[in-house]
C-alpha cells in the first residue's frame, strides 16, 4: 500500500512540474527568475579564434560594422576592409586557422572572476560557440572544432563557469543557433556546397539542441543566451519544444534564465527576458519595455570580439560607463557589459580600468541599482539634466551626474519624510517647492562619483 501511495505520489509530482507547453502562450507565462531581476548588471565575455586577428574597422558609422566577432562572416561576405586585412596579414589562409592559434596561454579564470567581483557584477555570459562554430567546450557536434581539440587543449567553458561560481558569480552561455560555413547549417555563406544541407529542424535537433542541453546539464547553467536567430522562423528552431524542456525537466529549471533570441520576430515579444543591443548608439531596440524585464547588451568600446585596433577614444569613459549602467537601470533594464579577451586569454588593460571604476562607485552606491525598480513617477525630463530614479520599497533613489552646486529640482518628492546621501553622514540641506523637493549642492557633483540621494517615501 505505501509503496503504492509513493508511486501514485511521484506520478502526481512529474505531472504536476510538467507545466510548461511547447508553445508561446504557456512559455511565456513563466515569470523571468527573481535573481535576475535584482542582478542588475552582468558581464558579457565574447571570446574566440576572432581574437587572433582581433580586427574590424572602427570608425563605422553602422553598429554592426565595428564587431570584430563577425570576422569569418566579413571575410564570406567579401567585405573589402576585412579580406584587405586578411590578405595583407595572413595570405590565403582560411579563417579556421585562427583556432590553433586561439591558445589561451595566459587565461587565468579566478583571477577574472575576481575583477568580475570588484566591478560589482553579479553574473556572467560568456560565448560557448559564435557565428564561426567553434566550440569553446568538447563538444560532440563540433568534435572537430572546439578549444580542447585545437589551440588551447582545454575546455575553456568548463574553467570559466567552474571559477565564476566559485566566486559566487551566477554564470551561463551564449550560443549561436548560426553558423557562418558549417556546411549543413541550411543557410551557411560557403560560395561552394560539399554537402547537401539539413533543413533548419535538421540542424535544430541533431546540433542545436543537443549542444544547448550540453551547456544546461555538463555545466549547469544558469543562463542560454541564444543569438543568430535570425535566418528562421522560432518553429524551425524548435525553440518552444527546447524551452519546454529547459523549464520542466533540465536541472536549472527553476532558476535558469533565457532571453528572446528564438527565430524571426520573437525579440520583444517571446521568451524570457527581452534584449537590446547598443540601443542608444542606432542598434536594436526592439526588447526595450517598461513593464517587461530586458536588457541592453553592448561593448565597453564598439565592438564584442577584442578589436586591437579601437583607440582610447573608442571606449566609454569611466564615468560613461557608470551612467550607462544607471541609465538602464533607472529605466528597468540590466546592463551586460562586454569584455573582449586577448587571444591568449588576457582582459585588456582598459577594460579592466573601466571595470574597477564601475565597482569603486557601486561599493558605495549598489543601494541603488541591486535590487531596485524603475520610478514610475520620475520626471522624464529629469534625465536630460543627468538625474536618474530607481526604487526599492518605500525608498526612492536619485543618482545624480555633473550637476554645479546649488539647487537641484526633484519632481513628486515633497512628500519625502527623510532623505540621506549614500556614503556621507552629513544631513541633506532641502526645501520643498511645490510637488518637488530641492536639495542644495554645496559643491558641484565630481567626475566619476555621481552622488546618489535616498529618500523614504514612508
Ligand atoms: C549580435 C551579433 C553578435 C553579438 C551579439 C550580442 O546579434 O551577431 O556578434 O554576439 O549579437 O548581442
Amino acid at each position: 500500500m505505501k509503496k503504492l501511495v509513493f508511486a501514485a505520489c511521484a506520478a502526481f509530482a512529474i505531472a504536476a512540474s510538467a507545466a510548461y507547453e511547447a508553445n508561446w502562450e504557456s512559455i511565456d507565462s513563466r515569470p523571468v527568475p527573481q535573481w535576475w531581476k535584482d542582478a542588475k548588471f552582468g558581464i558579457f565575455v565574447h571570446w574566440g579564434p576572432y581574437a587572433v586577428p582581433a580586427y574590424a574597422p572602427t570608425g563605422e558609422a553602422s553598429v554592426y560594422g565595428c564587431y570584430a566577432e563577425w570576422y569569418h562572416g566579413r571575410l564570406l561576405q567579401g567585405n573589402k576592409n576585412f579580406l584587405a586585412h586578411h590578405a595583407k596579414h595572413y595570405g590565403n589562409a582560411p579563417y579556421a586557422n585562427f583556432a590553433a592559434e586561439f591558445k589561451a596561454e595566459n587565461f587565468d579564470p579566478a583571477a577574472w572572476a575576481t575583477l568580475f567581483k570588484k566591478a560589482g557584477a553579479k553574473y556572467t555570459v560568456l560565448t560557448s560557440k559564435h557565428h564561426d562554430g567553434f566550440a569553446l567546450w568538447p563538444s560532440p557536434e563540433s568534435a572537430y572544432y572546439n578549444a580542447v581539440a585545437l589551440g588551447a587543449g582545454r575546455d575553456l567553458a568548463g574553467a570559466f563557469t567552474s571559477a565564476m561560481k566559485a566566486a559566487g558569480l551566477r554564470s551561463g552561455f551564449y550560443y549561436s543557433l548560426l553558423e557562418y560555413a558549417n556546411p549543413y547549417y541550411p543557410k551557411n555563406s560557403l560560395k561552394s556546397q560539399p554537402v547537401r544541407p539539413w533543413t533548419m529542424r535538421e540542424w535544430a535537433s541533431r546540433v542545436n539542441l543537443p549542444q544547448m542541453k550540453e551547456l544546461v546539464e555538463n555545466y549547469k547553467a544558469d543562463i542560454i543566451w541564444t543569438d543568430g536567430e535570425w535566418d528562421f522562423p522560432d518553429a524551425d528552431h524548435l525553440s518552444t519544444d527546447f524551452l519546454a524542456w529547459l523549464y520542466n525537466e533540465s536541472s536549472v529549471k527553476d532558476d535558469v534564465v533565457v532571453n528572446d533570441r528564438w527565430g524571426i520576430k520573437c525579440r520583444g515579444r517571446h521568451g524570457g527576458h527581452y534584449t537590446t543591443e547598443y540601443a542608444f548608439e542606432g542598434g536594436d531596440k526592439a526588447g526595450l519595455s517598461a513593464v517587461h524585464p530586458w536588457e541592453e547588451c553592448r561593448g565597453i568600446g564598439r565592438s564584442f570580439g577584442y578589436n586591437r585596433f579601437e583607440t582610447a577614444s573608442d571606449y566609454m569613459s569611466r564615468e560613461k560607463c557608470i551612467e550607462t549602467l544607471v541609465q538602464i537601470v533607472s529605466a528597468g533594464g540590466n546592463l551586460l557589459l562586454n569584455v573582449g579577451p586577448t587571444a591568449d586569454g588576457r582582459i585588456p588593460a582598459i577594460m579592466e580600468d573601466r571595470l574597477l571604476a564601475m565597482g569603486r562607485w557601486l561599493e558605495t552606491n549598489g543601494e541603488a541599482i541591486y535590487g531596485t525598480t524603475r520610478w514610475e513617477k520620475a520626471d522624464p525630463e529629469a534625465k536630460k539634466n543627468r538625474v536618474y530614479f530607481t526604487q526599492k520599497g518605500d525608498a526612492v533613489y536619485a543618482i545624480v551626474f555633473g550637476a554645479t552646486a546649488g539647487g537641484l529640482r526633484l519632481g513628486n518628492l515633497a512628500g519625502a519624510k527623510s532623505a540621506t546621501r549614500l556614503g556621507s553622514s552629513e544631513p541633506v540641506a532641502m526645501c520643498t517647492d511645490g510637488d518637488a523637493l530641492v536639495v542644495t549642492l554645496a559643491e558641484p557633483v565630481p567626475a566619476e562619483s555621481a552622488l546618489v540621494f535616498r529618500f523614504q517615501l514612508r
